[in-house]
Formats: C-alpha cells, structure tokens, sequence
C-alpha cells in the first residue's frame, strides 16, 4: 500500500513508469516547468482535447481556428499582457532563488487569495510572518517584491526591430483575427470560435508536476454576443445541479457552498450573467463525462482583485486534489475590453453592424468644406483637412459652435473658418449602427484536466488477495479501450485467434493493445494500472466448444468477465465504450466467468 505517499506523488510516480508525463530534457538535466506527455499520456490528453472539441465547438455550432503561436508586440500592447500580465517575485538573498511572493503567503499563512493584495502588503506580510526562502531557509523579510511578467519575449526575424511574444493565451489569436472570423460567421451575432494550442508563460515557479507549467495547452472558447439582444439557450442546462462557491460566502467567516441549479443560480442573481450561467452548466456535464469526480468539484467566483486586467466578473472550475483546490478552468466575462482595444490599436475593423428593427431617422452633424478656399490655403494637405474636419463633426459637433475650428492632420494643427467648413446638422435615415460585440470565455486548460482527471481516476483494491491499483478512466478518455491477449503465448491457435481479434477491433475503430508476456494475472493488472476499460482474451474453452467461438471480456473496476460470441465483440464493446451499454446488461445477457479461472 502507498498511504505514506501524497495522492500528487503517487500519481507522478504512476505517471512517469506507465508513460503518461515525466520532466522534459531529462538526458540534459531538463527544464523545470516543461513535460513530455509520454504514449498513454499523449493518447489521454489527446482524447480530452476531441471531447472538448466535440460539445464546445461541434455541438455549439462554433468555429474552430488555429492562429500561430507566436504574436507581434502590437498585439500584447493592445491586449495589455505587456503592462498588466505580471506575477509578483520576491528572491531570495541567500541562494537567489526566485519564489511567487503571493504563493509563499498563501502556502505559510491562513490567506487563501494573497495574488488579490497589493505589493506593499504582501511585502509587509512577508516580513511579519518573517516568512524564508522555502529551497535554503534563507530569510525573505525586507527583500523587495517585484513585478514580473510572464511574457516569454523572442525577435521575428534576424535582429531585434521586430521583438514578439509566446503567447500567453490561445485567446488573442481569436481575437486578432476577429475581423476576418465575423466574415465567416456572415458578420451576425451571436457566434463563437474555438482554439485548442499552447500557451506559455514564465512562471516564476512552476509546481505540482502538470498543474504549473511554462508550457501548456488551453482550451478556449470567445462567445461573440450583442449585449442588449442576444441570450443563451438557458433552459438546455437550467436544471443542472451545481456547486457554487460565491465571492459573497468566500469573504464570510461562516460561507459555505451553495448548491444549486444553474437555472435558479441565474435567476437568483448568483451568477451575474446568463451565458455564463449557460457554461458552467455545460462544463459540470462536460468534466463528469471525462471523469472528473464531481464532489471533488466546485465552481468558484474570483474575489474583485483577483480578476484578469479584461474580466468584469469570472468564476473558476476547480478541482480537489491531495486537499487543495486547483483551478482548473475559468469563465469570465471580458466585456469588450479585447475588441475595443485591438480596434483602437490596429486599422482593422473589430465591430459588428447591428441592424434597428425599423429604420430610425437621426441628427447627424455633417461639414461640407468649401474646397475652393481649402485648396489655396492649406495646399497638399488641404485633402487631410477635410477629413480631419468630418471627423470631428462627427466626433464633437460643439467644436463648430465659434466662429473658427482647429483641427489637427499629420501632426500640424489647422484654424478653419466655420462658414468655410459649411457646417450643418442634418436630418438622416439610418437602417442601424456599429457595435463591438461583448466577450463570454470559457477557457480551459487541458494539462490541468488530465491531472485531476488521473488523480480521480486513481483507485486501490485487492483481487485475487492480491492488491491492485487501477485507473478508472472514462471509456470516452482512456488512452487504450481494449488489451486483448491470448490467455497462453506458446499456442499458436490462440496467438493467431487474438492477432485477428486485433486487427478486426482497430479496423472497428477501436484502439488495442496486444500482450502475451507474463501470466494473465499480470496482464490484467498492467492495464488497469493505464486504465484500459475492458480486456479481451482468447482460451481454449472459446475455441473448442459445441457452440460458436467465444472469448472472454473482462471490466476493468469490477474485474468480473462474461463470456462473449466473438461475432457480437465488436457490437458489444461499441457498446459498453460508448455507454449505450451497462456492463451489468452484458453480465445479464452472457455467462459470468468465475473469477481466477483464467489467471
Ligand atoms: N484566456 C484566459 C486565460 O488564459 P487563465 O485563467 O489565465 O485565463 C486559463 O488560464 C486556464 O489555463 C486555467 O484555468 C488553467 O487551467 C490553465 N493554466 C493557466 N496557467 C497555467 C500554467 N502555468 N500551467 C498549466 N495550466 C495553466
């Protein structure tokens, strides 16, 4: 048994020797804060990326891109991550290692949410808790506390002129590309677009195996909506039960969980805005189908400092392992903090026209310069003029209330006559106006979701005396959905049988391992340690009866077998893996095999 060992340290430990993660560049000392997924894992992490895929993006109806991972630095000016996207550093003056000054609060006092404070403070409770350097004890208190930011800078080209960033969120490549994805989705709203890709950022300590990384992948998905007309489909997840932990009970000494349904969440003002509403509701259903255990599982509001530079209100999924809470996705409302200010930032176009219901008659102020004074008197910039003189009357009509107007063109600034911009206020129809769409993001990271998916999956019990550990994967994410092995190697009809069986279950479109080596006790046990749902082997009894050929298939978390026709294995698996099928149906309809009759 393993009771000693932290559930994170027992599932590294699982996941480096049965191949799903394990520190990357180990042959050159590796790299702290980068992972290898190893052929399990990448199969896991793959397998959760198609199931995010298939409800976020297919069955929403939504767009999928995928934009370079590397931007220009316009767009992180525009977005604000090179001003605002910092963590706070504090180092340590003995052996210089750096540390997340609101992390070493958080890990060494009762404050659970010390990012929120501001650096005076948290240099002030550094010093009064005379908190240490957690790699040499080293003393901490009085040692500035920085911002640092998480950027990871390089050049494009040769050279520096051109500098650019890693980006530190797959979102900005949605939202740079707005103007073009608005095109495809026929310039109406509502609409979303999806991207699934890495993100990296510099993290000032990386921890906790997967949780903390400089490279990662996210999931995300920006929800485009009109703000006064566009509502989510409430009612499809208005009776989802969920448990929600509000700032307001989170900033109470007595606060606790409330337990609810998305619908009366909405309805009761918890949940601030429906759509976000809409897509916890979806992601409880989406994490519990991939295996998340759901009392382990919370949805968590951001206290008012802890929110993102973009978020007017954002709520956290999150989940419990080894006792602390792991976010482990977020949903926040950006507003149209991103479309605006790549709009101010960039000459293209981040508005959607918004049509009136009926045609609506306005006053609109206009100018009208009189070229034929214009033109002598400002010469070549007699052209910037005029524009710079619509634009303003456009703009702020009280500037035409004198008897002069300045305005400003390439740099200089020009004095008009009002009688010679012919200004006037016309009355004008118009069939709508311009609007920047608001933003809903669910954003999902996928390492995170592995991590809690296989530190939930992860389970002990003994069979045939003997005890066992095994993952109890959801069929939808496991890496591997049959083993099937002959029951004895040095056979060949029954090394052939199972060779078939193989070859006839991938062309079926399942994934399968083969394995003959060692007993079948030990086979069984190497693939529930990987989480395979169901093992197939092939025995003498299938092959010798009366009847026509069987096999037997054993259920991973039960360990009990039923004897199948091997003409009903395919129908009967697609069955069980999709979950149209109980096991238990299977074990009604076939013979039980005793147990350790074929170990
Ligand atoms: N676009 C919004 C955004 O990036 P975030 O809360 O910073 O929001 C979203 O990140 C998700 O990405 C988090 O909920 C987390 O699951 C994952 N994530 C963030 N930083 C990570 C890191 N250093 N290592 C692994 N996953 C990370």
């Amino acid at each position: 048994m393993s009771a000693d060992r932290t559930e994170g340290e027992r599932l590294v430990e699982l996941a480096k020797r049965r191949g799903y993660f394990f520190g990357a560049s180990g042959a050159y000392g590796g790299a702290s804060g980068f992972y290898t997924f190893g052929p399990q894992g990448a199969a896991l992490k793959s397998n959760v990326e198609d199931a995010w895929r298939e409800r976020f993006t297919v069955q929403e109806g939504n767009f999928e891109i995928e934009a370079p991972t590397i931007m220009p630095e316009p767009v992180f000016e525009a977005s604000g991550h090179l001003d605002g996207f910092d963590d706070m550093l504090v180092e340590c003056p003995e052996c210089g290692t750096s540390h997340r000054a609101d992390h070493l609060i958080e890990d060494n006092t009762d404050i659970e949410d010390a990012e929120s404070l501001p650096i005076s403070e948290v240099e002030d409770l550094i010093a009064d808790h005379d908190l240490q350097c957690p790699n040499c004890g080293g003393r901490l208190s009085g040692e500035p506390v920085e911002d640092f930011n998480l950027m990871f800078e390089t050049n494009i080209g040769p050279g520096s002129s051109t500098p650019g960033y890693l980006r530190p969120e797959t979102a900005q490549g949605i939202f740079v590309e707005f103007p073009r994805i608005k095109e495809y989705a026929r310039n109406s709203l509502p609409f979303g677009a999806t991207q699934i890709g890495r993100a990296y950022r510099n993290e000032i300590s990386p921890r906790k195996s997967i949780v903390r990384t400089r490279e990662f992948t996210q999931a995300e998905l920006e929800q485009f909506v009109d703000p006064e007309r566009d509502e989510p489909d409430l009612a499809d997840v208005a009776d989802v039960e969920v448990t929600l932990y509000p700032a307001s009970e989170q900033a109470d000494e007595d606060g606790s969980y409330v337990e609810t349904t998305v619908g009366e969440a909405v309805e009761d003002g918890i949940v601030g805005d429906a759509w976000i509403g809409y897509f916890l509701g979806i992601a409880q259903e989406w994490y519990q189908r991939v295996g998340v255990d759901m009392d382990r599982f919370r949805f968590r509001q951001h206290l008012a400092g802890e929110r993102a530079h973009y978020a007017a209100d954002c709520w956290d999924a999150e989940s419990e392992v080894d006792g602390d809470w792991i976010e482990i996705a977020g949903f926040a409302y950006r507003g149209d903090y991103d479309l605006s200010k790549h709009g101010e930032h960039s000459d293209d176009d981040f508005t959607i026209f918004r049509q009136f219901d009926e045609p609506k008659t306005v006053e609109k102020s206009v100018v009208d310069p009189d070229m034929s004074v214009l033109g002598p008197e400002f010469g070549g910039d007699a052209a910037d003029v005029q524009s710079a003189l619509e634009e303003l009357a456009d703009r702020d009509p009280s500037a035409f209330e004198g008897e002069t107007v300045r305005v400003t063109a390439g740099g200089d600034t020009y004095e008009v006559d009002v009688d010679v911009a012919n200004f006037r206020v016309e009355e004008q129809t118009v069939s709508g106006e311009h609007i920047t769409p608001h933003v809903i993001e669910p954003s999902f990271g996928v390492d995170r979701t592995v991590y809690t998916i296989l530190a939930h999956a992860y389970h002990e019990d003994e069979v045939d005396g003997e005890t066992r550990s095994y993952l109890s994967l959801s069929p939808t994410v496991a890496p591997t959905d049959v083993g099937v092995f002959p029951l004895v190697s040095n056979v060949e009809e029954l090394t052939a049988r199972a060779g078939d069986l193989v070859d006839d279950l991938r062309e079926s479109g399942f994934s399968v391992v083969y394995d003959d080596s060692g007993s079948i006790g030990r086979r069984y046990r190497r693939q529930d340690e990987v989480g395979t749902p169901f093992c197939v082997t092939v025995d003498r009894d299938g092959l010798e009866g009366d009847g026509p050929d069987s096999v037997t298939v054993r259920e991973r978390d039960t360990a009990r077998q039923v004897r199948i026709p091997v003409e009903s294995l395919v129908t009967e698996l697609r069955a069980v893996t999709s979950g149209d099928r109980s096991f238990d149906a299977l074990v009604e309809t076939y013979d039980l095999v005793a147990p350790g009759t074929d170990a």
